[in-house]
């Protein structure tokens, strides 16, 4: 019996972020070759999305493969209390090299979410460490950054998190300057989430621990983009507030803005910087949080209670590391391929996008183009068009999920041209059969 027809009542397995009794049984996929992944039917479909955002350098990727064989022949994992190993130091070492100069530790754990839990929870005894007890955290209207209790609570605006909304820890949120090509008000609504920030803080003296940021675009969120000046603006701000600065590029690092991480292309050094998604392009889950010395050194004591008390199993996994090497290995060979990408995004997107009249707020960043599809029923993450358009999507060999109305493309950096074209082209069909 072919798999791709098992039903859902006949799968064990309980997918993330699907309603089990409504969605369509999944796609059984039987390989994965660069921006193609071959379905059991015969069908190959070009990933536009880097599946959840991680396969920057496509998929089944030979060199990564072949590091991670090494490596598990001669260390597959080891307890990282006490130990560690050559994967990870050099690793640590590497990801500082194309990190702002401030940033000078790693801390290692295995998915986004994580990342940004361990960002959340060294920021409060940071302070706890330092003789105050400052619990509360500001975030972004619109933010998301992750599924655990704590990321959830920076990501509080988010429509999912009903049931959990009373466990959450204590966040404020401030307005995200969401901005787009050709738009006008951009500086206004900037000043505003400044200010925002700034009534909050003066308002509540020495009660804020950090302020989160997905900087230069909220992901999940709607692929909403600010300005690199904002981030500046906000640097500045945080730093006159006495409050500190937490990056989540788990999206947005490496090269997926154009640079190799939005800090270094807005030319701000946040205190954290939370990584993951890309780091090992796609092969196995690790992130890390990045920190400068003056948090490392709020904990750094002959008093145990300071002790940073965090740790995974799987923590700093060395075949993790080898695939991330690899994968950095390739990023420094191939640097064009992500900061070519939006002038290349641009060019085709006038060319086959410019005339459409259901498109609203084009926009590109890096390797990242995203713009919203007008429908008359409102518009949000549930929105029906979203749906309708992945559907038609696939039929033509593309795997692209916008977020409600929004549609986004995020594809590996290996894509070539004419793929390139042939996405815009069929974009621009179908945008035209909703019309
Ligand atoms: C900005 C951001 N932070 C955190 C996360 C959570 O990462 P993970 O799904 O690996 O837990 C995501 C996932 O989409 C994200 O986009």
């Amino acid at each position: 019996m072919s798999t791709t027809s098992l039903t859902k009542e006949k799968s064990p397995i309980w997918h993330p972020f699907t309603q089990m009794k409504t969605a369509a049984p999944p796609l059984m996929v039987k390989g994965g070759d660069g921006v193609y992944l071959q379905l059991e039917d015969g069908r190959q479909i070009i990933d536009c999305i880097s599946s959840w955002w991680v396969n920057i350098h496509g998929h089944s990727n030979e060199k990564i493969a072949r590091a991670i064989y090494d490596q598990a022949l001669t260390l597959e994992h080891v307890i990282f209390a006490g130990f560690t190993h050559e994967p990870a130091e050099k690793l640590a070492k590497r990801l500082l090299t194309h990190l702002p100069n401030s940033l000078s530790k790693i801390f290692y754990s295995d998915n986004g979410s994580t990342a940004v839990e361990v960002a959340l929870k060294m920021v409060i005894q940071y302070w706890h460490n330092s003789g105050q007890a400052r619990t509360r955290l500001i975030a972004f209207d619109g933010g998301y950054h992750g599924d655990t209790l704590g990321s959830m609570s920076v990501g509080r605006t988010a429509p999912f998190w009903e049931p959990f909304k009373s466990m959450m820890c204590a966040v404020d949120t401030v307005p995200f300057p969401t901005t787009w090509d050709a738009d006008t008000q951009a500086e206004e609504r900037e000043q505003e989430s400044i200010n925002c920030l700034r009534q909050l803080v003066e308002g509540n003296p020495s009660t804020y621990a950090a302020i989160i940021i997905e900087p230069l675009i909220q992901g999940a969120g709607g692929m909403r983009f600010c300005r690199p000046e904002f981030l500046q603006k906000l640097q500045k701000a945080a730093h006159e507030l006495d409050i500190l600065l937490i990056y989540d590029e788990v999206m947005t690092g490496f090269g997926r803005t154009g640079d190799w991480f939005a800090c270094v292309k807005a030319q701000t050094t946040p205190d954290i910087v939370c990584l993951s998604k890309g780091i090992t392009g796609g092969f196995l889950p690790l992130a890390v949080t990045v920190t400068s010395d003056k948090i490392f050194n709020g904990f750094y004591s002959d008093d145990v209670s300071k002790t940073f008390f965090h740790g995974h199993s799987y923590t700093a996994n060395p075949l993790a590391c080898a695939a991330a090497l690899a994968s950095m290995d390739i990023l420094e060979q191939t640097t064009t391929s992500f900061m070519d990408a939006e002038k290349l995004n641009r060019e085709i997107a006038a060319e086959y996008l410019e005339s459409q009249k259901l498109i609203e707020h084009m926009r590109f960043c890096g390797t990242i183009t995203a713009f919203e599809v007008t429908t008359s029923d409102g518009n949000n993450y549930f929105d029906q068009i979203g749906a309708v358009m992945r559907q038609k999507f696939l039929e033509r060999g593309f795997l692209i999920r916008p977020l409600g109305n929004t549609l986004y493309l995020m594809p590996p950096y290996c894509l070539t041209n004419q793929q390139r074209l042939d996405i815009f082209a069929n974009i621009a069909d179908v945008i035209r059969e909703i019309a």
